[in-house]
C-alpha cells in the first residue's frame, strides 16, 4: 500500500521542483530545513541531544546551518531519484549506514520526521498531493532507518 508508483513519483518530483527553483533553492532549503528541525524538536524534544556536535543550541549557527543543508541536500537528491529504484536503493543503504552509526537515532525519530514533512510540505507546495507524497516519502524514510 505504501508504494511509490511511477505516477506518484512523477507528481512528487514535479511538485518538489516547483518549490525548489534554482534561484530560491539554497535559501528555501535552509529556511524550510530550519523550520522542519524546529518542528521535529517541538514534537520530540529528546531528539535535540543527537545534534550537539552540530551546535543544535543555536539552529541559526553556521554549524547547524551546515547540518540542515546536508539533510535537505540529501532529501533533494533522493526525491529527484524516485524514478530510478536501483540508485534510490543504493543511496538509501548509504544513508541508513550513516544513521545507524549515530547513537540514539531511532525508527521512532524517523516516524516523527515523516509527520513533520507531511505536515509542512502542504504549506509550501501548491496543489499538494497527499497520497503521492505519502507513498513516496514513507519508503524513503523507512529505507533510511532500515538499520536502526
Ligand atoms: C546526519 C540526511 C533524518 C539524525 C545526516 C546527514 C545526512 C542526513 C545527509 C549527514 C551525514 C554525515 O555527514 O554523516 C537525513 C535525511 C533525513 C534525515 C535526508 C530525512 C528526511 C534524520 C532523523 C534523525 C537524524 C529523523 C534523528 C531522529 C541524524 C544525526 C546526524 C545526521 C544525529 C549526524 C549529525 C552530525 O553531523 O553530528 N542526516 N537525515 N536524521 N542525521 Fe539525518
Amino acid at each position: 500500500n505504501c508504494m511509490c508508483s511511477k505516477a506518484d513519483a512523477a507528481i512528487v518530483i514535479q511538485q518538489w521542483q516547483d518549490v525548489s527553483s534554482p534561484d530560491a533553492a539554497a535559501q528555501t532549503k535552509l529556511s524550510c530545513g530550519q523550520a522542519v528541525f524546529a518542528e521535529l524538536f517541538n514534537m520530540a524534544p529528546g531528539a535535540k541531544a543527537l545534534f550537539t556536535r552540530v551546535n543544535v543550541d543555536n539552529i541559526h549557527s553556521p554549524e547547524f546551518n551546515g547540518h540542515v543543508m546536508r539533510v535537505m541536500g540529501g532529501l533533494d537528491v533522493l526525491v529527484n531519484y524516485l524514478e530510478n529504484p536501483p540508485v534510490m536503493e543504493s543511496m538509501l543503504a548509504h544513508l541508513a549506514g550513516q544513521h545507524a552509526v549515530r547513537d540514539g537515532v531511532t525508527k521512532s525519530g524517523f516516524a516523527v520526521m515523516a509527520k513533520v514533512l507531511m505536515g509542512s510540505m502542504p504549506q509550501v507546495v501548491e496543489g499538494f498531493n497527499p497520497d503521492a507524497w505519502k507513498n513516496c516519502l514513507i519508503p524513503i524514510l523507512n529505507g533510511m532507518s532500515a538499520g536502526l
